[in-house]
């Protein structure tokens, strides 16, 4: 089996288990494609669930494939996963011969497996390479991005994914850093440099300070943001009718664009009075279930902080004539 987490922090718990059930309702039985297999948490549930469930798992990270089809081994043919971009859903459907899937589930972010692993770069808990590549065969990695990025970019990263006030002074320190010969090669130098630039805030202060900028270079590195609507867009339609969707996101970013995208989706216009054509696309091919985001309740949270951004939002395809 793929390294399990090598005893930090705690094992990966499905976030918001219960009430993602609830709304994919895989008690119908049928295709599940859970785009972001993970650990297989929530995948194992849904198969659990009834022994008509079928499961077809994607994740960009190979070593999450590796750890859940090991873990969901016992349900043989049931359980198929395949390396890819949930971007490409529609393909990847199209290559695996199958159509019309009872539910899709996309649980965005980072897992545990990556979270937790030093060498993944993910985490300045670790002193290790500034990686941050949910796919470590592709794409740039942070440090490369800080190495090649102009200075106005950095800050545009780390204020628009971070919501990081001091962007500017952060990236200038980069900058100044480069311009010495310097590289930020590590999480540690990051997250020390990060510190140095705007302090090491009040001692009540709940979160590190460098947590911000560290989630806005992840987000760009991975490009988490680009394409999510038309994702939202592209799984609602692939939907057999009466087919689910669900969607956890881990900050309000990612939770804006699914939230924007189902109100589209149901119909809902938001184009200007005056304008004389719709021009948002607005169509009524589902019934939003979740009126408000479903997020975890105290005992959860307690159980495991890392759940305490989530938001959970969900659809069913209506039937349509
Ligand atoms: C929060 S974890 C999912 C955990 C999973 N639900 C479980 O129960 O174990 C998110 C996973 O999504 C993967 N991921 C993130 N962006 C992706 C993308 N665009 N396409 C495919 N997988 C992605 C990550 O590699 C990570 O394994």
């Amino acid at each position: 089996m793929a390294a399990p987490l090598g005893g930090m922090g705690a094992p990966h718990r499905p976030v918001l288990l219960q009430e993602t059930l609830k709304y994919l309702a895989p008690e119908r039985g049928g295709l599940f494609v859970d785009c972001t297999v993970g650990l297989g948490g929530h995948s194992e549930a849904i198969l659990k669930s009834s022994p008509d469930t079928r499961i077809l798992g994607l994740d960009l990270d190979p070593a999450a494939l590796e750890y859940s089809r090991e873990r969901l081994a016992s349900f043989g043919k049931r359980f198929r996963a395949v390396q890819a971009n949930f971007r490409q859903i529609e393909t990847v459907l199209d290559e695996a011969g199958e159509r019309d899937p009872s539910g899709i589930l996309v649980d965005l972010g980072v897992s545990s497996l990556q979270f937790d692993s030093p060498e993944r770069g993910f985490s300045f808990r670790f002193d290790a390479p500034l990686d941050m590549r949910m796919n470590p065969a592709s794409g740039p990695t942070a440090a490369e991005l800080l190495q090649q990025l102009p200075e106005t970019e950095i800050a545009r990263i780390i204020f628009e994914f971070g919501e990081e006030r001091h962007s500017r002074r952060i990236a200038r320190r980069i900058v100044e850093r480069r311009e010495q010969g310097q590289r930020v090669t590590t999480t540690a130098e990051l997250a020390e440099l990060v510190r140095a630039a705007i302090g090491g805030g009040r001692k009540r202060q709940q979160i590190h300070p460098a947590t911000r900028t560290f989630q806005a270079l992840r987000i760009a590195v991975n490009n988490e943001l680009e394409g999510l609507g038309e994702f939202v867009e592209t799984s609602v339609d692939l939907l057999a009718p009466e087919g689910r969707f669900a969607a956890i996101s881990f900050h309000s970013l990612e939770d804006r664009i699914v939230k924007r995208k189902l109100r589209i989706l149901s119909g809902l216009c938001e184009c200007p009075p005056r304008l004389p054509v719709c021009a948002c696309g607005a169509r009524k091919v589902v019934e939003i279930l979740t009126r408000r985001p479903v997020m975890p309740g105290e005992r959860e949270i307690d159980e495991n902080p890392r759940a305490r951004s989530a938001k959970l939002r969900a659809c069913r395809r209506l039937e349509l004539n």
